[in-house]
């Protein structure tokens, strides 16, 4: 086997200096956010899923008082593409955090769960999904594809019969 480096590549950037259209998917993220359901939490999130053909779908985090029965915005919006359009590829996915509560002075990442997710319908599409991460300060982090979030991921190839 030839040693080789594997590389993964990431776009940070002001939101001021990014593409239009991935302003406009931000700012659906921002909006969704206002529908998470977090009293425990006190933590907004708001995932905003470019598809194909055009359609947006929005989700925000939807959490329990039996706390692991809530689910992330990110899978809410995921879940929701499979369950309602489960032969359109996915494009994008914009994800947006608010909180009064604390200080978010960074991007924040999916949760290994919602990335594991995210991997699975990338590589199902056999197509790259694009994640626009953004935090409350108007930095934005953008990978390329879900893989490069998730290097070494757990594949459904793992789990195919001899
Ligand atoms: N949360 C998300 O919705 N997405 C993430 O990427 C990280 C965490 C939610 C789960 C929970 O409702 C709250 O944020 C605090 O963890």
């Amino acid at each position: 086997m030839q040693k080789k480096n594997i590389e993964l590549n990431f776009i940070s950037a002001h939101f001021s200096e990014i593409e239009k259209k991935d302003q406009e998917l931000i700012v659906n993220a921002k909006k969704a956010f206002e529908s998470a359901y977090a009293p425990y939490s006190g933590f907004m999130v708001g995932a905003s899923i470019l598809l194909e053909n055009g359609e947006i779908i929005n989700g925000s985090n939807q959490e329990n008082v039996a706390y692991p029965s809530g689910l992330c915005a990110e899978r809410v919006a995921m879940f929701y593409v499979g369950a309602r359009f489960p032969d359109v590829k996915i494009n994008t996915i914009a994800v947006s955090v608010y909180s009064k509560d604390f200080e978010i002075n960074d991007v924040i990442s999916p949760c290994g769960a919602c990335r594991q997710v995210m991997a699975e319908y990338e590589e199902k599409q056999q197509k790259p999904i694009r994640v626009i991460l953004h935090s409350p300060n108007e930095e934005v982090l953008i990978a390329n594809r879900v893989q490069d979030l998730l290097p070494f991921m757990f594949k459904s190839p793992h789990l195919k019969r001899h």
